[in-house]
């Protein structure tokens, strides 16, 4: 059975800086950059413009880490993409993004299976089980495996919407996990969910249960309340439930593996909260240098929160060959992952 390695990693963030200033000058967020870097850490986050799409920011990540893997995209044999802001409400993005690979195109056309995952912020860990476990089966050798984001179009910017939309921002994250015979690459991964609390944090947008599933006037024109169109969150019950399941799939992961804290070289945490992270890494003694943060700069990009921290960690050289890596996420439905990786 081959070991499955991240073989290139690969980034993409639109040049747009929206600074916490910004949010509220520009979009008219009646918010201050004390009150959002005080409780999330966030400085700034990026906005794409309108007319691009999250397929397109991923496959500018994509193009980045099939470079560095040192592969075309045709020598890929599946596409897993992790986003809650999919292009359309379907068919899912991995399409669009194969499409913009130029997979679909000429007489070599390879028409891979493209899989999206909708596990929100642990959306990437469950890609990276899926991926990592379809390249150890030995169905496939390389699996393209993307996080990406447009959360700029889907923010309310009013008052009622603030908590929210001062947290979000755009971007695209992306891997390739590869067969190989070394002995390296994903130990583990550990993922989990209780949807219980699947309304907490949620954009319920419709529902399907109603005919037709958004009310309509007599012109046939959809009416969505601002209830069900703007994305909802208990955010002091998220926190709660994020320091728990954080600290606890991490220490399955440590028990299942025989790791000691000190084992572990660097700790890439999902990008909710600069606050959740430093609270986890205090409570179980994680020391400041082995644990990176890009939320400063990103906000929660979702999804792509994991593989942007990749990415930008293996060219500041903070992230090396031979390390051992733990990646934690925990998001909406609630679900949560943890994944050790022997870089
Ligand atoms: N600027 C200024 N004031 C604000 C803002 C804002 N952006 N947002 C809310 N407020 C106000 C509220 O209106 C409220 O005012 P009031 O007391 O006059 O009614 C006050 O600040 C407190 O609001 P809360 O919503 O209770 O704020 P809280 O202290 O809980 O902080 C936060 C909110 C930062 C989101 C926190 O609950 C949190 O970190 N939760 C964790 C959830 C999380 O990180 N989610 C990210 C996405 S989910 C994921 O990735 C897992």
């Amino acid at each position: 059975m081959p070991n499955a390695y991240i073989s290139g990693t690969g980034m993409f963030v639109p040049p747009r800086v929206v600074t916490n200033e910004q949010l509220s000058t520009e979009f008219g967020v009646e918010t201050t950059h004390e009150w959002i870097v005080q409780r999330t850490g966030i400085e700034a986050r990026r906005f794409a413009e309108v007319g691009v799409g999250t397929s397109d920011l991923a496959a500018e990540a994509s193009r980045m880490a099939l470079e560095a893997a040192g592969l075309a995209a045709r020598e890929l044999d599946m596409i897993v993409f992790a986003t809650l802001s999919s292009d359309h409400c379907f068919p899912g993005s991995g399409v669009y993004l194969q499409q913009k690979l130029g997979l679909c195109d000429g007489p070599d056309a390879k028409f891979v299976p493209a899989l999206d995952v909708r596990n929100q912020c642990s959306g990437f860990l469950y890609g990276l089980a899926t991926a990592s476990s379809m390249v150890k089966s030995g169905a496939c050798r390389h699996v393209l495996l993307v996080g990406a984001e447009k959360h700029s179009a889907a923010l309310d910017l009013s008052k009622r919407g603030r908590t929210v939309s001062s947290l979000f921002g755009d971007g695209a994250g992306a891997v390739v996990v590869s067969a190989t015979e070394e002995d390296r690459g994903v130990r583990g991964w550990w993922l989990g969910a209780d949807g219980r609390y699947a309304d907490v944090l949620s954009q319920p947008l419709w529902d399907i249960r109603q005919r037709p599933f958004i009310p309509t006037d007599e012109h046939g024109v959809g009416q969505v309340a601002p209830e069900m169109l703007w994305a909802k969150m208990e955010g002091k019950l998220v926190f709660r439930h994020a320091v728990e399941r954080m600290v606890g799939v991490l220490m399955t992961a440590f028990t299942e593996q025989g790791l000691t804290l000190a084992d572990v070289d660097l700790f890439l945490f999902h990008q909710a909260n600069l606050r959740i992270n430093q609270y986890i890494a205090e409570q179980i003694g994680i020391p400041s240098d082995k644990l990176v943060s890009n939320i400063q700069k990103y906000g929660n990009t979702t999804a792509a929160t994991i593989p942007l921290l990749m990415a930008e960690a293996e060219r500041s050289g903070k992230l090396r060959r031979g390390m051992k890596v733990a990646c934690v996420a925990f998001g909406s439905g609630f679900t949560w992952g943890s994944a050790i990786i022997d870089w």
